[in-house]
């Protein structure tokens, strides 16, 4: 496994798991000396669990030098990043091609060699020239192996996909792929072969249909707010229905993460280039982009218009639960804004805090959520940590300075937190102004959108 990131530990710690010999390369060797003390350097429930394991069984190992570690391997996994390329928002190839010269040198008899790395169409076809140029007579396939798993449930994602896709024409290659994923399933496993440019393709149509997703119920609870409807139910509502599904229907501050916008943006330049422009997603990307930043906006409206001088707290930080990953996280304009804007900011996150902090100088972080809120003149609930529902709210309002709640992923019951006394404003849930006393100002508007 070329590459222990996110995708190549998951990876390579679950075929391990597998029964399969694996050995996790990385060129960051504080990363693998790390593992090899048996520190895990992600944050992803249920991994340290299977890397102690089958390191203890034998079946999973860390190297820096890949030649030692792909010595006679069958199959080789190029797990590298393709963050966005500086400028043109092209997916940055370079640790993909540095890693196909890496195998070049080292291959020896028969080997598959899979790119799990989220790679623009045609990417396989320039690995395969590279090993060839410097080995004419090496035996070898490359295959597209697209990687599905989400992070914070990536293991049983990982253990139980909707659908395995092997993107390649050889024969061989098939049957080393079938082989790799047959402890999976016991008859008929979800494996979908491809033509490895099919592949390919595929991984980005399915990330930026999920943008699309989000975007489209972003944009409907900002019509819910305009119009007094409610978007949890308008989501509830049409997610039953079978053809649309109620995956990704939750409205909130915008996506963000490792993988939605650098692969949304890969696949315009893609189709960009091809001459067949992807209309649909170049929308997606601008519509996200300027909620994100219009988040802060949202908080200070709340606030009365201005946070300068405020104290404003900051629950959750990384782009979603469950993993300390904050690329991209929508949690970095939002805090940045707020203090251009002459807020204090006060963060916590569960797990998130060591890599939001080079982020986001100014802001100070607290022990818990409720040392977060203590005296603050706002709460803003950012990424719904299972911690920050289970909140214990009269104990929240009691702490806080003025208790103005701005939930940004609907965590909360708004009558409750009426009744509670909050100042509460969550997303696409009734018309904007529905906190507290401008109820009877809401039901006049109600009744002026709603007229004919
Ligand atoms: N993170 C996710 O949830 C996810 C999900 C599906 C697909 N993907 C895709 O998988 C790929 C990897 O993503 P990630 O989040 O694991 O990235 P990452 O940045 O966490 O890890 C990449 C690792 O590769 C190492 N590396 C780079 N060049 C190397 C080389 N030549 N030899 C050895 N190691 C090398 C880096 O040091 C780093 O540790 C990307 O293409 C991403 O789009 C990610």
């Amino acid at each position: 496994m070329v590459g222990t990131g996110y995708v190549g530990l998951v990876s390579g710690a679950c075929f391990a798991d597998f029964g399969h010999d694996v050995v996790c390369v990385d060129k960051d060797s504080k990363k693998i000396d790390a593992l090899k003390r048996g520190e895990i350097p992600i944050f992803e429930p249920g991994l340290d669990d299977i890397v102690r394991k089958n390191c203890l069984e034998g079946r999973l190992s860390f190297a820096t030098n890949l030649s030692e570690a792909a010595n006679g391997a069958d199959a080789i996994f190029i797990a590298v990043g393709t963050p966005s390329r500086r400028g043109d928002g092209h997916a940055d190839l370079s640790y993909v091609y540095s890693a196909a010269r890496e195998i070049a040198e080292i291959i020896d008899g028969y080997t598959v060699v899979i790119t799990k790395s989220t790679v623009p169409v045609g990417t396989g076809d320039e690995v395969a020239k590279i090993i060839r140029d410097a080995r004419p007579n090496a035996e070898l396939a490359v295959v597209s192996n697209p990687e599905f798993l989400r992070e914070g449930a990536a293991i049983n994602d990982f253990k139980h996909p909707d659908r395995i896709i092997i993107g390649t024409d050889d024969a061989r290659a098939r049957a080393v792929m079938s082989e790799i994923y047959r402890p999976l399933y016991v008859n008929q496993g979800p494996l979908l072969f491809t033509s490895r440019r099919t592949a390919e393709l595929i991984k980005y149509a399915g990330n930026a249909f999920l943008a699309t997703k989000i975007t489209f119920i972003n944009e409907m609870a900002d019509l819910c707010e305009a119009l007094g409807a409610d978007v949890q139910d308008v989501s509830r509502g049409i997610g039953l229905d079978n053809r649309i599904g109620s995956k990704f229907l939750h409205a909130g501050p915008g996506y963000g993460g490792s993988c939605f916008p650098k692969d949304t943006l890969a696949l315009i330049k893609t189709a960009e280039n091809a001459g067949s422009r992807a209309r649909i997603v170049e929308t997606v990307v601008e519509v996200n982009e300027l909620r994100k930043r219009k988040m802060a906006d949202r908080i200070i409206a709340a606030c009365d218009g201005t946070v300068w001088g405020k104290k404003i707290a900051v629950l959750g930080l990384t782009f979603k639960p469950n993993t300390n990953d904050m690329r991209d996280s929508p949690s970095i304009p939002i805090c940045v804004a707020l203090l251009a804007a002459g807020a204090e900011v006060i963060a916590y996150d569960p797990a998130g805090m060591p890599q939001a902090a080079p982020l986001m100088p100014g802001v100070r972080f607290a022990k818990n959520a409720y040392d977060c809120i203590k005296d603050v003149d706002a709460m803003v609930l950012v990424t719904e940590w299972e911690v920050f529902r289970a909140l214990n709210l009269k104990r929240v309002k009691s702490l806080m300075k003025a208790p103005v709640v701005v939930d940004l992923r609907n965590v909360y019951g708004g009558s409750e937190m009426t009744s509670l006394g909050f100042r509460y404003l969550g997303i696409g849930r009734g018309l904007r102004l529905s906190w507290g006393a401008e109820r009877s100002d809401n039901r006049q508007i109600r009744q002026r959108a709603l007229r004919p």
